[in-house]
């Protein structure tokens, strides 16, 4: 059975579609960056905690960007987690999962969507109250032949396809029916970052939800 906060999940994520996967490297660019995000459309973001400056970075933008709806990714194991609910993130994303994590996470009211790529992690998830997941690295695991496999013993449950995923081919991923929403780093390439193109990024999520809506 579904529970609430997966449902406030699953809301949140088809009402986004599209999740940029944010890895930031300099605490000075979180706010300018995410600011682009939203002036382009994009609210929903994840910030991944894969640089030391995650957890300020999300803080910053959580403080000064009051439009975007931050989350938090790349949470590993109970001590993410908890870092992840001090922090008052939005909802939670794993790439993978372990009994620990899963008991965890089902027992916090953070909204999270575990990482799987096989029928075993996804029954594992579901076990957990989970039936919202990450479907990850989702081309390089089958890409949407995969997805459907899946589709048939499970056809209740929701997927966030991560992982190879760009401007050629969202759109072929939310046509599936059981897709919610596609995440990647697509929107926010590092050399952009790096150099402080926030129009350049701006500009890739208009044209980007523009060509999804009319997909
Ligand atoms: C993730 O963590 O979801 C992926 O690293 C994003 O994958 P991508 O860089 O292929 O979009």
């Amino acid at each position: 059975m579904t529970s609430t906060k997966q449902e406030a999940l699953a809301t949140l994520f088809s009402q986004a579609k599209v999740i940029p996967v944010l890895t930031i490297e300099r605490r000075e660019d979180a706010v300018p960056l995410a600011k682009a995000l939203v002036a382009g459309g994009v609210y929903s973001l994840e910030v991944t905690l894969r640089t030391p400056v995650a957890i300020e970075a999300a803080k910053a933008i959580m403080a000064e960007v009051p439009d975007a709806i931050v989350g938090i990714g790349t949470i590993l194991n109970q001590d993410d987690l908890a870092r992840v609910e001090a922090l008052g993130a939005r909802f939670g994303i794993s790439p993978g999962v372990t009994p620990e994590l899963l008991k965890a996470a089902a027992g916090s009211s953070l909204p999270f969507a575990p990482g799987i790529a096989t029928a075993s992690e996804l029954m594992q998830a579901l076990a957990h109250g989970f039936d919202l997941v990450k479907f990850f690295p989702a081309e390089s695991s089958g890409g949407t032949k995969a997805l459907r496999g899946l589709a048939g013993p499970f056809p209740n449950v929701r997927f966030c396809p991560t992982g190879g995923i760009g401007e050629d081919n969202a759109a072929t991923w939310l046509a599936e029916p059981n897709v919610v929403a596609v995440g990647g780093s697509w929107l926010c390439p590092p050399a952009e970052v790096r150099s402080n193109n926030w129009a350049g990024i701006t500009a890739m999520c208009e044209r980007a939800l523009k060509s999804l809506k009319a997909a």
